[in-house]
């Protein structure tokens, strides 16, 4: 598993914490930066990540600024992109299991980091159920492609 993270300039510290994470994880990665506190603009290095997650260079995606929103927002516009804003746990479990989500997003101003640990480990950690879920995910694919469901 390869993952695509992400931040901005409010998520470096975090960034660092999850990068160590994934090292403990033994889970390989590719960090789309930014390494510089200079003050940057999030879409940019969140659409980075979002592209290598959608291309299937990376497998799943972690990415993060001050609230989370703005990444999140900004990965959700690359097609193919399910990338959901969690902070705790049982958000991130749900979201691979019921959404299939192939993005995390956090809030470096919103989770402290030992919370923001557990979410990104219980994110890598779980599997889409499929199942009933699937057509939902599906019907999120076909909005995706301009479809009226
Ligand atoms: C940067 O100040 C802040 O706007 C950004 O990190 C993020 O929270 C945007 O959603």
């Amino acid at each position: 598993m390869k993952i695509a993270i992400a931040n901005d300039h409010a998520a470096i510290e975090l960034k660092k914490e999850i990068l160590m994470l994934l090292d403990e994880m033994g889970i390989e990665y590719i960090n789309f930066g930014t390494d510089d506190t200079k003050s940057v603009d999030y879409p940019v290095y969140s659409q980075k990540a979002a592209m290598s997650v959608a291309s299937g260079e990376c497998d799943l995606g972690i990415v993060m600024c001050g609230t989370g929103i703005g990444v999140s927002l900004a990965a959700n516009k690359v097609k193919g992109i399910r990338c959901a804003l969690c902070s705790e746990p049982y958000s991130a479990k749900m979201a691979r299991e019921h959404n299939n989500a192939n993005m995390l997003a956090m809030g470096a101003r919103v989770l402290g980091v030992e919370l923001a640990k557990m979410t990104a480990k219980t994110f890598l950690q779980t599997e889409f159920l499929a199942g009933r879920h699937n057509r939902r995910v599906e019907l999120i694919s076909r909005i995706e492609e301009g479809e009226t469901l």
